[in-house]
């Protein structure tokens, strides 16, 4: 099914020769948020300036709504970027910051101010009109951003990093905002980012991106679960690998591997597989759990461990494989120190294997 938004063979090569996108297929459905997360230099950007009109791709087409865009101008294609907070005006007001894209298109004096003010009040900021942005929050100057783009009332919304110029906390508060108002306003929206934490908590789907190309579109949790490829794995989230040989084939995406000291049934990932061939297994950290009386646990040595508040992070030394584990505290249990001999306990269902 064609979406909202559907970007067909988009292909970007700059004259200096850089394939940037390499042949991008996505729809986007109405009211959804999609995440292009990736390293850097993969064509997130590149992307999303096709979209907006501020490139112009090599091949490819794009539509919006069932109408060609690509062939627009920026300013006729109902899809407005959301810049960084301090791409702000820093002379103009709060209120003029979010009325200047209406000016600019000459809107009327009355719906300009009907406009401004409901964008203004869909972001929090109905009282801070008259300020100026060096005069609110990092978190408010982002929310002007927002209100700025919102006002024109796009049929798409485009974030670039939005929040990379942001704290820590700050930023994890903003995802949530960001969130709600898109969902609030109903408005489709592809967002750029690198940092995996993002892209799980705003998006409705994420395009992983490698090289130019999406290596996988899911949701947050298929991508995390059922990650495609090994680059997939390693880019979202915190992955232990470790070494497994196949030992029977069972269907596709389904194989019995000798990991972790014996035979156990595993997801595996699209690939052909050989009985005897090397696999790399997926083991997340917080899937690993340590006991210290249990026959059945791969027995380890604590290398390192680090005490984070709500849970603990240990290195352990299994076999031939470092793994890394994170481990929910409790109060009053005390945590396995450094030297000791540990069991590590992983369920058969939390493994997922690769063409090593
Ligand atoms: N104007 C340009 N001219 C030449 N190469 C560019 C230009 N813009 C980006 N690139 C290159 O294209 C690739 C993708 O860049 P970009 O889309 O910015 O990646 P991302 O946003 O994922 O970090 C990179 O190798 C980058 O150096
Ligand atoms: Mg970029």
């Amino acid at each position: 099914m064609t979406g909202f938004l559907a970007l067909r063979g988009l292909e970007k090569r700059f004259p200096n020769g850089t394939f940037a996108v390499a042949g991008v297929d996505l729809d986007v459905a109405e009211g959804e948020l999609v995440a292009l997360l990736g390293p850097s230099g993969c064509g997130k950007t590149t992307t999303l300036r096709c979209i907006a009109g501020f490139e112009d791709p090599t091949a490819g087409t794009i539509e919006l709504a069932g109408r060609r865009i690509d062939t627009l101008p920026p300013n006729r294609r109902a899809a407005t970027m959301v810049f960084q907070g301090y791409a702000l005006f820093p002379h103009l007001s709060v209120w003029e910051n979010v009325a200047y894209g209406l000016r600019v298109r000459r809107v009327d004096a009355g719906s300009l101010r009907d406009r401004v003010a409901a964008a203004l009040a869909l972001v929090g900021l109905a009282g801070l009109g008259d300020r100026r942005p060096e005069q609110l929050s990092g978190g408010q100057q982002q929310r002007v951003a927002l209100a700025r783009a919102l006002v024109l009332e796009p049929r798409l919304l485009l974030f670039d990093e939005p929040l990379s110029n942001l704290d820590a906390k700050l930023r994890e508060q903003m995802r949530l905002e960001i969130r709600a108002l898109q969902q609030r306003a109903g408005i489709t929206s592809v967002y750029v980012t690198h940092d995996q934490a993002e892209a799980m908590t705003l998006s409705d789907r994420i395009a992983v991106m490698s090289e130019g190309r999406i290596v996988q579109l899911g949701t947050p949790r298929q991508i995390y679960d059922e990650p495609a490829t090994r680059f997939v794995a390693d880019f979202i989230g915190h992955a232990n690998f470790v070494s497994g040989i196949v030992r029977g084939i069972l269907g596709p995406g389904s194989l019995d591997v000798e990991v972790l000291g014996r035979v156990r049934l595993v997801s595996a990932a699209a690939a052909t597989y050989r009985e005897g061939d090397a696999v790399v297994v997926l083991i997340r950290p917080e899937e690993v759990r340590l006991v210290t009386d249990d026959r059945d646990a791969v027995p380890a040595t604590v290398l390192r461990v680090g005490f984070l508040g709500s849970s603990a992070i240990y290195q352990l030394q299994l076999a031939g494989d470092e793994v890394l584990a994170t481990v929910p505290m409790e109060r009053g249990v005390s945590l396995h120190s450094q030297g000791s001999r540990v069991g590590v306990l992983v369920s058969d269902a939390a493994l997922r294997a690769f063409a090593g």
